[in-house]
């Protein structure tokens, strides 16, 4: 493997492109406009040089990882030569079924292609191919140059072959492939989203404000940040659709989201991308102070 086509330059995509640049595969990377790529080159660049900062890196090793990324604004062009295809465009189901399908016609026969989706079913994905033996998902962890994880799932007709091919791939950029199956959720989210789902409940009950139920799960729990940060941080409108993925999958009401998740939502109160969520976020700064709403 040695062409790697990644869809997608956005948070997830750059940092993908970047890890398979800097452990020199030749990367494609594909959005649906070049100021988008251009965006993603200089977030690279930046991450990049705090490696070099840190000297995990040298000057030389950013210049190759650099020199190893195209950009493309055509999945036609973009995946032409691919070894392997990572998906990492906004979580929508048609658009993933979409573009899937211009992977299966584009991309040579033999080429494996991955998503990144957080929810998504693989099996499904893979349906709208002819090759569903050779479509897996492979979820990486933001940000992605630093965690260590990747959750390979297999959809229900993924082979043997490409799940080995992957998960030596993934070992080959020095992270950590773990091999789960494809149900709602996966594993990381299915254990993660309803440990959210409760700490906003145990707000919405009033048994704990805030900074106590993020307080007690750093402290107490050695978690490196409370539930209801993170929340802010994954995004709060994702939070929600997860649980809505886990809720329709399942059918079991123990998913169902929390009423006042719902409503945040619905006002848009989206977490630190929105500038609010549990917490306020200051502009231009990581400053964060729990929003009084919510103080007790
Ligand atoms: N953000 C996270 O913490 C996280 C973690 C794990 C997995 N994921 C998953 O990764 C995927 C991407 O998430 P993200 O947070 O990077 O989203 P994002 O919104 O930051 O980036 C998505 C990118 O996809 C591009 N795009 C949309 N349609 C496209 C198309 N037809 N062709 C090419 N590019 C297209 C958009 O222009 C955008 O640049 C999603 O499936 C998400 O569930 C996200």
């Amino acid at each position: 493997m040695k062409n790697i086509s990644v869809i997608g330059s956005g948070t997830m995509g750059n940092g993908i492109a970047h890890v398979f640049a800097q452990f020199d595969y030749q990367v494609n990377l594909i959005d649906i406009n070049q100021v988008a790529l251009d965006k993603a080159l200089a977030t690279i660049t930046k991450n990049l040089d705090r490696q070099v900062a840190k000297e995990t890196l040298t000057e030389g090793q950013k210049a190759t990882a650099l020199q190893n990324i195209a950009t493309f604004t055509s999945i036609k062009e973009g995946v032409a030569n691919a070894d392997l295809v990572v998906e990492a465009a906004t979580e929508n189901i048609d658009l993933k079924l979409s573009i899937f399908k211009e992977l299966d016609q584009f991309a040579p026969t033999n080429a494996i292609l991955a998503s990144n989706t957080s929810s998504i079913s693989i099996t499904k994905i893979a349906a709208a191919t002819e090759r569903g033996n050779q479509v897996i998902g492979m979820h990486f962890m933001n940000p992605v140059p630093v965690m260590k994880l990747v959750e390979v799932i297999r959809g229900y007709q993924t082979s043997d072959e490409t799940t080995s091919t992957i998960m030596s791939l993934a070992k080959s950029l020095e992270k950590v492939p773990v091999e789960v199956n494809d149900y709602p959720g996966f594993v990381a989210n299915r254990i993660l989203m309803p440990m959210i789902n409760e700490a906003i409940y145990t707000l919405y009950e009033g048994v704990a404000g805030v900074y106590e139920i993020d307080t007690v799960m750093k402290l107490g729990m050695a978690h490196p940040m409370g539930p209801l940060q993170l929340a802010d941080f994954i995004g709060l409108d994702v939070c929600l659709a997860i649980l809505k993925v886990l809720h329709d999958g399942f059918g079991n009401p123990k998913y169902a989201p929390c009423p006042l998740l719902v409503n945040m939502v619905t006002a848009g109160y989206k977490g630190a991308k929105s500038g609010e969520g549990f917490y306020k976020y200051t502009a231009g700064s990581k400053a964060l102070s729990v929003s009084e709403k919510f103080s007790r």
